[in-house]
């Protein structure tokens, strides 16, 4: 199975309770973890803004407060997400966001001052998406990648494992979530993302590569800005 068949897949019917989901799975990290993206982002002051995966648009809507002169776009490959994000949309009145149904790895239009992803780059081909995101940024623009990584050390590790026999048991409590109990940790455990990253930037010409394991090393960010040229 293709990547993104195996995402149509595991992220089925999911839409619903995915904000609520993330939250506890994460043991209310991610909050954590998109806060330092917004601080990081402030590095900038962004006019567009790109945010790939989007889902419901938690960060999206984030980034469109934090940053309300900017006019903000979210893609995700699936429509049942983008329908929440827009419901969304509708019952905060923002108006300086758009949802749109893309493969993130086709994004190759447009013009982005800062483009962000979360929970995307175990997913897609980093190589791919990090060469057609350096078309698209503005000279002196921002990345910045989210997501999961496998810990290193070994303390970190066995309590990693412990927590997944716990999380397993609870996203296999719930249909939709069935698919992401089987899995998601296989996919966390054999990522290569953070160093397939490192290299894609130095490729293709990024500067101040940062990254930033956060807090157990359960998640990294990864950010760098465009070069002028
Ligand atoms: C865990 S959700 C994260 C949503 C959001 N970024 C957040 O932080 O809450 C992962 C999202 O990635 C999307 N996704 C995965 N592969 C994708 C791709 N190649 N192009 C666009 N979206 C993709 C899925 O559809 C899903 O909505």
């Amino acid at each position: 199975m293709n990547q993104q068949s195996l995402v149509r897949q595991i992220f089925a019917s999911t839409g619903r309770s995915y904000d609520r989901m993330v939250k506890v799975t994460t043991l209310w990290q991610d909050n954590m973890w998109k806060k330092r993206i917004l601080t990081i982002a402030e590095q900038t002051t962004p006019q567009t803004i790109l945010d790939l995966a989007c889902g419901t648009g938690i960060l999206t809507f984030a980034l469109a407060e934090r940053f309300p002169e900017s006019t903000v776009v979210g893609i995700d490959l699936q429509q049942e997400y983008l329908q929440y994000a827009r419901a969304k949309q509708r019952k905060k009145d923002v108006k300086n966001v758009k949802f749109l149904q893309k493969n993130a790895e086709d994004v190759s239009e447009g013009h982005y001052d800062l483009i962000t992803a979360s929970y995307l780059p175990k997913y897609i081909t980093i190589d791919v998406v990090i060469s057609n995101c350096s078309r698209i940024l503005t000279p002196q623009g921002l990345l910045i990648f989210h997501d999961f990584i496998y810990p290193e050390k070994a303390a970190f590790r066995f309590f990693y494992n412990v927590y997944w026999v716990f999380l397993k048991a609870l996203l296999g409590m719930s249909d939709p979530w069935k698919g992401m109990s089987r899995e998601l940790k296989h996919i966390i455990v054999e990522t290569t993302w953070v160093n397939d990253m490192k290299d894609a930037l130095e490729l293709y010409g990024f500067t101040n590569i940062q990254v930033e394991p956060q807090p157990l090393e359960v998640a990294a960010i990864v950010y760098a800005v465009k070069c002028n040229s």
